[in-house]
């Protein structure tokens, strides 16, 4: 596997391989790589036959009291994990070959109606610095394929419909969830978690399982995300948002309407905002 930081190498190598009449899978990521980022990589080689993948902690996407100085930063390891998976390039820009103007200073790529609620009210401007970045990226991959998670469901969302508000000819796979064995789904920021924590973390996957019932039993709305919101505060999580929505907008469903719905939920545990998500037809 290529590492490259430069923009002008990124373009050859790719122009080279489109000149051969390759396929372009590209897997977007923040580094500090778990399995779940690989699976993304596995999924990307049977859509493509040259995957590129990126390690870029983009500040745009970090609000003012997040965590973007502490994001955890390994790409020693990171190369290492993709190359044995089978990444054929992997591109590490700075921020200032993403940034040419500094962040702040950045053309800004806004997705109205989906990037304001949920995830979107709690941490504003986050979606705003996630379709930016990814719209940079794939102006200089020039991807014909790009694999992003179901676990980001919201973000799922907010590049699809900018990819095609922007028709890009790009197809967007959305990949299942990797979970550990307690149902926590993988994120790099299960690492803030303590052990114990990381345990009582299973709480979420089991309520979100515990909401796709109530809903299948004839339980109201209401009532589901009301004992959801307690299931979490009893095991001692801070939730931001416990709730049922239609899976096509995220918008909140009419009183009868129970089909193509998702479970979705934010909370607080420790030092992490854990977020997860659950399609409740079965
Ligand atoms: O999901 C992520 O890791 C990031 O939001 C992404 C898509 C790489 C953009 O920075």
């Amino acid at each position: 596997m290529r590492t490259v930081s430069d923009i002008a190498q990124l373009r050859a190598q790719i122009a080279e391989w489109h000149r051969a009449g390759a396929r372009i899978g590209f897997v977007p990521t923040m580094g500090n790589l778990h399995p779940g980022h690989f699976s993304l990589v596995d999924i990307a080689r049977s859509h493509a036959d040259r995957i590129v993948a990126s390690v870029f902690v983009n500040p745009t996407q970090f609000g003012p009291r997040e965590d973007f100085a502490s994001y955890p930063r390994t790409l020693e390891s990171d190369c290492a994990g993709l190359a044995a998976n089978g990444c054929d390039l992997l591109f590490a820009p700075a921020v200032d070959a993403i940034y040419p103007f500094g962040p702040q200073a950045s053309v800004k790529v806004e997705v109205p109606g989906i990037s304001d609620i949920l995830d979107g009210a709690s941490r504003p401007g986050h979606f705003a610095g996630v379709a930016t970045v990814v719209t940079k990226l794939f102006n200089l991959v020039q991807p014909d394929t790009t694999v992003f998670g179901q676990k980001d469901y919201q973000q799922l969302l907010v590049i699809q419909r900018m990819v095609r508000d922007l028709r890009l000819p790009i197809e967007i796979v959305p990949a299942p969830t990797l979970r550990e064995t307690n149902g926590l789904a993988m994120s790099s920021r299960n690492q803030y978690l303590t052990p114990e924590e990381r345990e009582r973390a299973g709480i979420i996957y089991r309520t979100l399982q515990g909401m796709r019932d109530g809903l299948h039993a004839g339980q109201a709305r209401s009532e589901v995300e009301t004992r959801a919101r307690a299931a979490l505060e009893n095991a001692g999580l801070a939730p931001d948002y416990a709730v049922l929505r239609r899976a096509s907008d995220l918008h909140e469903p009419a009183a009868n309407e129970r089909d193509g719905l998702i479970a979705l939920i934010a909370a607080k545990l420790g030092r992490a905002r854990l977020i997860d998500n659950l399609f409740t037809d079965m």
